[in-house]
C-alpha cells in the first residue's frame, strides 16, 4: 500500500481527497493542515508522494515543493490548484512537481494522477528496463532515437500511457507528435479500441463540429443522414485532436464542456450521449501565447495540459541523426527494391551541417529522395539536394573520396563490396588534382608516400598518359 501525504488548509479537500483515494484500496492517506505541519510529518515517517494544494495561508504549495524536492529528490509531489493558478502550477513542475491536478476533478481523474505521478518516482528498474531496449533497436516502439531528450519523452510515454489522463504534445513540425499520441495509445489499457485521429486544420468550422460530435438528419442544410461524431466513433479508445490551435473559440468551448462532463450532443439532439475517451492534443504553436492574444481558452488549455510532452527539435539531438538515416535508409532501400549501402561521407556530413526545420519528416522526405536518386551502393551528396551543389564533383553519378580517411570509411558502408574502381578513382582524382605528382597527391590524401605508391601499383596505375581525358 502506497502511502500519501495530503496538504491543504481546507477541511473538506483534505477529506474528499483522502476518501477517494482510499476507497481505491491502493492507498493509506494522511493529511496535514499546513505546509510547516506536512514537513514535521516527513521527517518522522517515509511518505511514497505528497499531494499539496498551492495556495495555502502561511507557507505555500510552491515552498512546500521546493523544500520537499531539495530535502527529498525522489517523492513525487502532485498540486491541487484552481484554474487562475495555472501559471504557478507550471511553475512549480519546474522545480519538480510531478503533475497537478485541476480543481474541480473527478475521483478517477485524482486516483489516475496518483497513479502516473508515482511511476515516475520508481525510477530505477524502469530505467534500466528502458536502456535494455534501447540498446536492442535503437528506440523505443516506432521511435528511433537513443539520445536523454527522446528517453525523458519515451519515461513520459511509459508513465502517462496507462492512466487516462489528457495530454498535450508539443514540437515543432514533423518532430513526431502524432507518432507520441500513438504510442499512448499502444501502451494505453484502451489499445484493442479504436484510436480517432482528427486534424483540426483540415476542415471549416462546421464541419469539424459535425464532424466531431455527430448530428442528426435535418439538422441543417445538407445532413441527409444522421452522423456519428468521432468522439463516439472513438468511444473507449483515444481521440487525438492534432493542431488543436486551430479550433475556432466557439468550438473550443464545445470541447471543454464535454470534456467536463464526458458528453457530447450530436448538432440537432436534444439528449446528450456519454462518451468514453482519452484525449491526445497536438499542436505547434505556444498556446500560451495564444491565450495572451484571446484566441485560445485559458480554462481549455488548463484541462489539456495536464501531462504536457514537449517533443526536442532533430537539430538539439544529432547524436541520433546516425540511427535515423540508416532506419529511413533500410527502410526505403526495401521499399524502392534497391541496394544501397549507406551515405558517401561527406553526404552525411552535409546532414551533420543542416538545421532540419522540418525535424524528423524533412529528413526522412530528404533520404526518401536520396533513395530513389542514388545510382550505386551510395547515397551521393547530389542525391540529397540539401543546397545548391556548389562543389559538386563533375561526374557526379559516382562518389570520389578524397582523403584515405574518407576512402576507408566508403569502403565500411560498402562492407568492402567492388572497392576497386573506388580505388582506382580515388588514385587518379588525387594524381589528376595534383598534376601528378605523387608526392603531393600523397600527402592530399593523407597516406605516405610510399603506401600511396603501393595502391598506384596494386591498381596499375604508373603514368598520366593512360587516364587522362
Ligand atoms: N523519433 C522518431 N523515430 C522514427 N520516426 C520518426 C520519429 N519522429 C518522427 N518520425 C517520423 O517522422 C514523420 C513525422 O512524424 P509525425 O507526423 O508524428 O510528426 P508531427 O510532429 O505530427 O508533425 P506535424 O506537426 O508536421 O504534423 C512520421 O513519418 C514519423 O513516423
Ligand atoms: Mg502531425
Amino acid at each position: 500500500m502506497k502511502r500519501i501525504m495530503v496538504v491543504d488548509d481546507e477541511q473538506v479537500v483534505r477529506e474528499g481527497v483522502k476518501r477517494v483515494l482510499e476507497s481505491s484500496g491502493e492507498f493509506l492517506v494522511e493529511t496535514c493542515s499546513s505546509g510547516q505541519l506536512a514537513l514535521e510529518r516527513l521527517l518522522d515517517e517515509d511518505f511514497d508522494l505528497v499531494i499539496t494544494d498551492l495556495k495555502m495561508p502561511g507557507m505555500s504549495g510552491m515552498e512546500v515543493i521546493q523544500t520537499l524536492k531539495s530535502v527529498y529528490p525522489d517523492v513525487p509531489v502532485v498540486m491541487i490548484t484552481g484554474y487562475a493558478n495555472v501559471a504557478t502550477a507550471v511553475e512549480a513542475m519546474k522545480y519538480g512537481a510531478a503533475n497537478y491536478i485541476p480543481k474541480p476533478f473527478k475521483p478517477q481523474e485524482l486516483i489516475d494522477n496518483i497513479r502516473a505521478a508515482l511511476q515516475t518516482g520508481r525510477g530505477r528498474g524502469e530505467e534500466a528496463s528502458l536502456k535494455r531496449e534501447l540498446a536492442d533497436c535503437g528506440g523505443f516502439g516506432m521511435f528511433i532515437g537513443t539520445s536523454q531528450e527522446m528517453c525523458k519523452v519515451y519515461r513520459r510515454i511509459k508513465q502517462v500511457a496507462p492512466t487516462d489522463s489528457t495530454v498535450l504534445v508539443t514540437g515543432e513540425s514533423g518532430t513526431g507528435k502524432e507518432l507520441v499520441a500513438r504510442a499512448l495509445h499502444a501502451n494505453s489499457l484502451r489499445s484493442d479500441k479504436p484510436f480517432v485521429a482528427v486534424d483540426c486544420t483540415s476542415l471549416v468550422e462546421s464541419l469539424l463540429e459535425s464532424e466531431l460530435f455527430g448530428h442528426v438528419k435535418g439538422s441543417f442544410t445538407g445532413a441527409v443522414q444522421t452522423k456519428t461524431g468521432l468522439f463516439k466513433v472513438a468511444d473507449g479508445g483515444t481521440l487525438f485532436l492534432d493542431e488543436i490551435s486551430s479550433m475556432s473559440l466557439t468550438t473550443q468551448a464545445k470541447l471543454l464542456r464535454v470534456l467536463q462532463q464526458r458528453e457530447v450532443t450530436p448538432i440537432g439532439a436534444t439528449t446528450p450521449i456519454p462518451v468514453d475517451i482519452r484525449l491526445v492534443a497536438a499542436t505547434n504553436r505556444p498556446l500560451r501565447a495564444m491565450v495572451q492574444e484571446g484566441s485560445f481558452r485559458e480554462d481549455l488549455l488548463f484541462r489539456l495540459n495536464i501531462i504536457p510532452i514537449d517533443l526536442p527539435p532533430l537539430r538539439s539531438r544529432k547524436g541520433d541523426l546516425g540511427l535515423l538515416v540508416s532506419h529511413f535508409l533500410e527502410k526505403f532501400a526495401e521499399e524502392l527494391g534497391k541496394d544501397i549501402r549507406g551515405l558517401a561521407p561527406d553526404a552525411m556530413a552535409e546532414l551533420e551541417q543542416h538545421p532540419f526545420p522540418g525535424n524528423v519528416r524533412e529528413l526522412e522526405n530528404i533520404i526518401q529522395r536520396g533513395v530513389v536518386l542514388a545510382e550505386g551502393n551510395l547515397i551521393l551528396r547530389s542525391d540529397l539536394e540539401l543546397l545548391e551543389q556548389e562543389h559538386a564533383p563533375a561526374d557526379d553519378s559516382q562518389y570520389i573520396p578524397h582523403t584515405v580517411d574518407e576512402l576507408k570509411e566508403t569502403k565500411r558502408i560498402l562492407r568492402d563490396k567492388a572497392t576497386e574502381p573506388l580505388e582506382k578513382a580515388f588514385v587518379i582524382q588525387a594524381l589528376e588534382r595534383n598534376n601528378w605528382n605523387i608526392t603531393r597527391a600523397a600527402e592530399e590524401t593523407g597516406m605516405q608516400r610510399p603506401n600511396f605508391q603501393t595502391l598506384m601499383k596494386k591498381l596499375n596505375i604508373s603514368s598520366r598518359s593512360n587516364f587522362s581525358s
